[in-house]
C-alpha cells in the first residue's frame, strides 16, 4: 500500500479499515464539518416527543444512538419525519401522553437513550415499559438511574446488578431532592425528565456540574426549571407545558476532537474545524489540549439557539504531557481515549486519573485504549482510575480492535495517521453511532 492510503475492506460481519502511513505522519488539510451533537440530538428528539405541537430539528445528528431514540419514540406515538432530511419535524403528543409500546423498545448502543427514557417511563401512569440494547449496553450499570427513581416511587424490574432487559410499570411520582455521588448528565437529566411529570420540585444536586444541555433546552421548550450554579443543583417544577421548539444542534465537540488531535499530532496538518458546540461543560478537550501546548485557536464565537459556537483551527506543534485528573475529568468524559492518542505524542509522561468511569462506558476505555495503543508501541501503564502515558515512542502499524466502541474506533485511526506501516483497525463499522461520515472526512483530509 503506499504511503497515506485508507482501504476500507468489509467482510461478512465487519468491516476492516486499513490505514498505511510513513514515520513522518499521514498530514491532514483543510476545513472540516462535523456531524451534530449527540447529547443535543438525543434531548431534541425526546423533548420534541414530549412537547406540545411541532418542534423542528435542524442539524440533527444521523449516527445509530439518535436513530435508537427516534425508533423508541415513534414506537410511542411520536410523529418524527424521516431523519435523513435537513429539517426533521416532531409532531409531539404533550407531556405525559406516550402510548404504550406493542413491542419491546430498543436503545441499541446508546446510554443516553435507555437512562434518559427510563425517567420519561418510569413516570407516565398505567403503562407498561420493556427496555433492552445491545451487548455492550446490556452490560452497563442502570443501578444509578434506578435507585433514585425508586426513591421517586417507580416501579422497575431488572436483572441481577441493575442490568437491562428492564421493566417499568409508569407510576405517579413523588419528588425528591436527589445528591448525586456522581457528576453524570445522564443520571441527573433522568431524574429531572421524571420530574416534569411530577408534582411539586424535584431537585438534583451533583459533586461537580455535568453536561447542562438538557436544562438549557428545558427552559427553551418552557419547562420551569430553576438552576443554582453555586451549589451545582437543578430544580424542575412538575406539570409545566412543553411547547415544541426549532432547535439548531451545534457540531459535536466529541467528534470535532478528533480532528483537533490529528491537526496536534501529524507534521504539516492545518484544520478548521467548523461550527463546534463549545459549551464550556464540554471544552475539557480543548483546555488539556492548550495545557499540552497545542497550537489551537477559536474563530467566529458565536451563540446559536442558546448553545455557544466557534469555528476551531489546530496546527501542528510539539506537544508536553500534563495531567488530566479531578473537576476536569466530567468536561473531556468522552474525550480521553483521543487524548491518550495526544499524550502518546506529547513529551514526558501524561498522568490521567479520577476517570474509572471510563470502565463502565462502551468498552472498558481504560483497558482498551492501553493495549490497542501498546500493540501500536506506545507506552501506556493502566490505572485502576487512568493511564500513565510516556510519549514520544515512535508509533508502529499494527492489528488492532475497536470493540465495537465507536469512539476506540476513531481514536485508534487516527493513532494510525503517525504509525509507521500498515495498521488495521477491526470491527471499524463502531464509528457509525456517533460519526457516520468519519472514514469519508478522513480521506478527504487526507487529499487535503
Ligand atoms: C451524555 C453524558 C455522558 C457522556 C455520554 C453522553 C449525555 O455520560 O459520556 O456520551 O448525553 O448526557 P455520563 O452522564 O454517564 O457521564
Amino acid at each position: 500500500m503506499p504511503n497515506g492510503t485508507i482501504v476500507l475492506e468489509t467482510t461478512k460481519q465487519h468491516d476492516l479499515l486499513k490505514i498505511h502511513s510513513p514515520a513522518s505522519g499521514v498530514a491532514l488539510q483543510g476545513l472540516v464539518q462535523i456531524p451534530g451533537d449527540k447529547s443535543i440530538s438525543h434531548r431534541a428528539l425526546m423533548l420534541g416527543a414530549l412537547a406540545e405541537g411541532e418542534t423542528k430539528i435542524q442539524g440533527l445528528l444521523l449516527g445509530e444512538d439518535p436513530r435508537s431514540t427516534a425508533a423508541c419514540f415513534r414506537a410511542m406515538g411520536a410523529q418524527i419525519s424521516d431523519l435523513n432530511t435537513e429539517l426533521v419535524t416532531i409532531q409531539g403528543i404533550g407531556l405525559g401522553q406516550l402510548q404504550e409500546p406493542a413491542d419491546v423498545l430498543n436503545a441499541g448502543n446508546s446510554g443516553t437513550t435507555m437512562r434518559l427514557m427510563l425517567g420519561i417511563l418510569a413516570s407516565h401512569p398505567g403503562r407498561f415499559f420493556t427496555v433492552t440494547g445491545d451487548d455492550s449496553l446490556r452490560s452497563r450499570p442502570m443501578s444509578r438511574v434506578i435507585q433514585p427513581l425508586q426513591q421517586m416511587g417507580a416501579a422497575i424490574w431488572h436483572r441481577q446488578g441493575g442490568f437491562a432487559p428492564i421493566a417499568v410499570q409508569g407510576q405517579s411520582l413523588k419528588p425528591i431532592h436527589y445528591h448525586s455521588p456522581i457528576a453524570s448528565a445522564q443520571v441527573k437529566s433522568c431524574i429531572l425528565l421524571a420530574g416534569l411529570m411530577t408534582e411539586g420540585q424535584t431537585t438534583v444536586t451533583e459533586p461537580v456540574l455535568s453536561r447542562d444541555h438538557s436544562e438549557r433546552m428545558l427552559k427553551a421548550f418552557g419547562a420551569a426549571i430553576a438552576i443554582d450554579p453555586e451549589t451545582t443543583s437543578a430544580t424542575v417544577t412538575g406539570l409545566a407545558r412543553l411547547q415544541g421548539q426549532t432547535v439548531i444542534v451545534p457540531g459535536d465537540i466529541s467528534s470535532a476532537a478528533f480532528w483537533l488531535v490529528a491537526g496536534a499530532i501529524v507534521p504539516g496538518s492545518e484544520l478548521v474545524v467548523q461550527n463546534v458546540g463549545v459549551n464550556p461543560t464540554r471544552t475539557g478537550v480543548l483546555d488539556a489540549l492548550m495545557q499540552m501546548e497545542a497550537d489551537i485557536t477559536l474563530e467566529n464565537q458565536r451563540e446559536v439557539a442558546g448553545e455557544p459556537v466557534a469555528d476551531v483551527r489546530v496546527r501542528h506543534s510539539v506537544l508536553k504531557a500534563c495531567t488530566i485528573a479531578g473537576e476536569l475529568i466530567p468536561r473531556l468524559i468522552d474525550e480521553i481515549p483521543i487524548l491518550a492518542v495526544a499524550a502518546a505524542h506529547a513529551k514526558g509522561t501524561t498522568v490521567i486519573r479520577d476517570a474509572a468511569e471510563l470502565r463502565v462506558k462502551e468498552s472498558d476505555r481504560l483497558a482498551v485504549m492501553a493495549t490497542q495503543l501498546n500493540r501500536m508501541g506506545a507506552n501506556i501503564t493502566e490505572l485502576p482510575d487512568g493511564l500513565e502515558i510516556t510519549g514520544g515512542t515512535q508509533l508502529r502499524g499494527a492489528e488492532v480492535d475497536s470493540f465495537t466502541d465507536h469512539r476506540i474506533a476513531m481514536s485508534l485511526a487516527i493513532a494510525a495517521l503517525t504509525a509507521q506501516g500498515t495498521t488495521t483497525i477491526n470491527r471499524a463499522e463502531a464509528a457509525a453511532v456517533s460519526y457516520p461520515g468519519f472514514i469519508d472526512t478522513l480521506q478527504h483530509l487526507i487529499r487535503g
